[in-house]
């Protein structure tokens, strides 16, 4: 009950924020129709759909987009941007050699989430053959999921995983229910092991990159990726922890994934409440320059209302109060609703050294995840 009657209480804003949501969102989506945007040029949509670009691991989130909306709202228009987004993707299986890691954010939310809503069989297929890839890339020894191909900054990433991946995992656990076949779920629960282990840290902070041994599977280092430095707390990278444990946990019911989402989740308020609730690139990071990441407050709100839905009523107030905190001081700094921008959410940050301050896609599919959530929607699309 606590959760609901905290919910009716903010009511009003949730209902006020979604309709401008939609409001804007009704016209973009027939302008973009024919594009995948990754950002805004000039307040215009880029487009991610040609030549190598379709590769990107963002690409999933405007169709995805699309179908949080059409599943609020039943207009039609968000179905056929969404579908047409993801006729646009199939280009990508035509080279399965250059898929990575986040073949889960790019097809779960958009293949995956058609079939959910509209049965579509084809959509399915589509995203049995990415969680397929997406398997094939486990490594035995050491029990993970490998990241990327080829190189980072000139150093072979062969044996590096990042705290990422737990987001690509939804889509194993889905497969794995759809064949009847737990191969998936078990590299799926393997690879969150590893995650606990070596990328969570005791405080609840995190790791982004961790290297592991090819031969043992061992941890050797870990790496400052897009945050500060080695040993530095990215905040996107808490909030993709944040959100993937709490999803691993309600794919599998195992307690040990909720506690780790809640450590990681104290972590994060304590960080934020200091801050207006607006989370900063990177949690340990010197005070200049000032850079904010709005990305990582709206992914990490949707993790809080899950865990607040998880969790006994006495402890709800803490999850749930945080993640509204946060995205009303989210609409208020970094929303713009203004008709000659077609994205929403500003202030986005590509890593703390390059694309500081942008408006990037997922920023608006997670704020809109978040809010339709809150408006009561039971359809979370990284779930199975
Ligand atoms: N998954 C890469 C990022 O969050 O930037």
């Amino acid at each position: 009950m606590f959760y609901e009657n905290y919910i009716e209480k903010n009511k009003a804003w949730i209902d006020e924020t979604f309709e401008k949501l939609d409001k804007k969102l009704a016209r973009v989506a027939v302008k973009s129709r024919d594009k995948i945007p990754y950002t805004t040029v000039d307040g215009v949509h880029n487009d991610q759909s040609q030549d190598n670009k379709i590769f990107g691991w963002t690409n999933g989130f405007w169709g995805g987009l699309m179908w949080i909306m059409y599943e609020q709202t039943g207009n039609e228009e968000y179905k056929k941007t969404a579908l047409r987004s993801e006729e646009l993707m199939d280009k990508a299986f035509y080279d399965v050699q250059r898929f990575h890691h986040d073949v889960g954010f790019m097809w779960h939310i958009l293949s995956g989430a058609n079939y959910r809503l509209t049965g579509d069989t084809a959509a399915r297929n589509r995203n049995l053959l990415a969680a397929m890839t997406l398997a094939s890339r486990y490594k035995e020894n050491g029990g993970y999921i490998r990241a990327w191909n080829g190189t980072w900054f000139g150093r072979n990433n062969d044996g590096w995983t990042i705290i990422d991946c737990m987001m690509n995992i939804p889509q194993l656990f889905w497969a794995s229910k759809e064949l009847g076949d737990d191969r998936f779920a078990q590299i799926a629960m393997a690879h969150a092991d590893m995650a606990m282990r070596d990328h969570v840290r005791e405080d609840g902070s995190m790791n982004h990159i961790v290297v592991h041994d090819v031969e043992t599977g061992e941890m050797i280092e870990s790496l400052g990726g897009q945050g500060y430095g080695v040993g530095s707390t990215w905040s996107r990278g808490e909030a993709w922890g944040l959100y993937g444990f709490v999803l691993a946990y309600m794919h599998t019911g195992e307690e040990r994934y909720l506690d780790t989402a809640k450590k990681i989740a104290h972590y994060f308020i304590a960080n934020v409440a200091d801050n207006d609730y607006l989370p900063l690139v990177d949690f340990r990071a010197p005070e200049e320059p000032v850079l904010y990441d709005s990305t990582a407050g709206v992914i990490a709100a949707c993790g809080l209302i899950d865990i607040a839905k998880n969790v006994p009523e006495h402890e709800q107030k803490l999850y749930i109060s945080a993640a509204i905190k946060i995205l009303k001081a989210t609409e208020e700094k970094f929303c713009n609703w203004e008709e000659n921008e077609d994205s929403i959410l500003q202030m986005g940050t590509e890593m703390y050294t390059k694309g500081i301050h942008m408006p990037i896609i997922y920023g608006d599919y997670f704020f809109a995840e978040a809010i339709s959530k809150l408006k009561g929607s039971e359809f979370n699309p990284w779930l199975k």
